[in-house]
């Protein structure tokens, strides 16, 4: 596949979301939550990943989605890293949603090296949320700033995960609705979409949308790019889970091609394809298409907030010494 571009390690674009406030009930993320408990984090964590992008060039977009399907399930707990708890109850890992899912075990060994700094301070979902927030600045998306202090479940569960997760062929309307309860509004939504700008997907998201004609959802694909994904995946049902094709014409580089993709029918995944044509979220997606910063701005304030999804602080939970494990 064809994701040989270089990362661009240096970003200039510095952003400052909206300030908001977090959580309830008197429980709040902080900007200078590790301020003195661990001073060098964000610095620290940047230099682990480095190394981690130098030869994985597809990390970034495992830790963006990371994120993503650890805020969706229970929030921002770190809920996605736990290994199966009890023998009788499968953890969200075991989930079907969490298809492809990769480099969980990268934040256990940021963990590991963050022990030896700041032993007991740092939780596993703030590293979530900072992985996630580095590999966007280094693909050269913007710089956003978040908040701290999240604290890491007691729980997890495939069931939740099964449940919460949104399948590929999600309608716009369900879409909408997900990241209206985030708190997001429909402009932040589209925004937040955008993070499909990087990496790829799995012939098992796209084969039902390439082979099933009922589908309404499979729709307005260029013809050329249909073809090309049906060369890619050939079969209705894939014949190995390894064969993938990228999210947009950039796949490591973080930037607004992804709008102008789907506006001319190159959208990989049924929901791709459908806010380029709903006549509530195209004007959204041409806007984003043509003007990258303004993009890039939409897409930071929804970050903070979907970073910001039901967090537990405070007593509500634990630091892990162990990210796939309970204390
Ligand atoms: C309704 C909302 C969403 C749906 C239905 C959805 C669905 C999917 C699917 C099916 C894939 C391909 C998985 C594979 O076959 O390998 C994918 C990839 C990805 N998604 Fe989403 N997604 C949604 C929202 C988001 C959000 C909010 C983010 C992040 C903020 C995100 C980040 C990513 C990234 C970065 C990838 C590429 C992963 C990789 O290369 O390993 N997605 N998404
Ligand atoms: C691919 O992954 C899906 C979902 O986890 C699974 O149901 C299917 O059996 C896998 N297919 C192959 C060929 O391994
Ligand atoms: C989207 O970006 C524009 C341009 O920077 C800004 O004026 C607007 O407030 C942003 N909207 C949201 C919801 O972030």
């Amino acid at each position: 596949m064809e994701i040989s571009l270089p990362l661009i390690l240096l970003s200039t674009v510095v952003i400052m979301a909206m300030p908001l406030s977090f959580g309830v009930k008197g429980n709040q993320l902080s900007y200078n939550y590790y301020k003195n408990s661990c001073p060098n984090l964000e610095s620290l964590v940047e230099r682990e990943l480095m190394s981690v992008f130098m030869t994985d060039i597809r990390a970034p977009s495992a830790f963006l989605r990371l994120m993503f399907h650890d805020c969706q399930v229970q929030g921002c707990d770190a809920s996605i890293l736990l290994d199966t708890i009890y023998a009788t109850q499968s953890s969200e890992i075991a989930s079907s949603g969490n298809f492809a899912i990769r480099n969980r075990e990268t934040i256990n060994d940021i963990k590991s090296v963050l022990e030896e700094e700041c032993p007991g301070q740092v939780s596993c979902a703030d590293i979530i949320v900072l992985a996630a927030k580095v590999s966007v600045s280094l693909s050269g998306g913007p710089s956003i700033q978040v908040p701290f202090g999240r604290k890491d479940s007691r729980t997890s569960s495939s069931k939740e995960a099964d449940a919460k997760l949104p399948s590929p062929t999600v309608t716009v309307d369900e879409f909408l609705s997900i990241f209206k309860s985030k708190g997001m509004n429909i402009q932040e939504s589209v925004a937040i979409l955008g993070a499909h700008t990087l990496g790829v997907g799995h012939c098992l998201s796209i084969v039902g949308r390439l082979y099933n004609q009922n589908q309404q959802i499979g729709n307005n694909m260029n013809l050329g790019y249909e073809t090309s994904l049906r060369l890619a995946c050939p079969t209705v049902i894939p014949m190995t889970n390894l064969t993938f094709v990228p999210n947009d014409m950039t796949p490591t580089i973080f930037d607004n091609q992804y709008y102008r993709d789907i506006m001319m029918g190159r959208g990989l995944l049924g929901i791709d394809s459908s806010i380029s044509r709903d006549p509530r979220t195209a004007p959204i997606v041409m806007r984003f298409a043509m003007d990258q910063s303004y993009f890039f701005e939409n897409f930071s304030s929804a970050f903070v907030k979907l970073s910001a999804s039901n967090v537990l602080t405070n007593i509500q939970g634990e630091v892990r010494r162990k990210c796939n494990q309970l204390n």
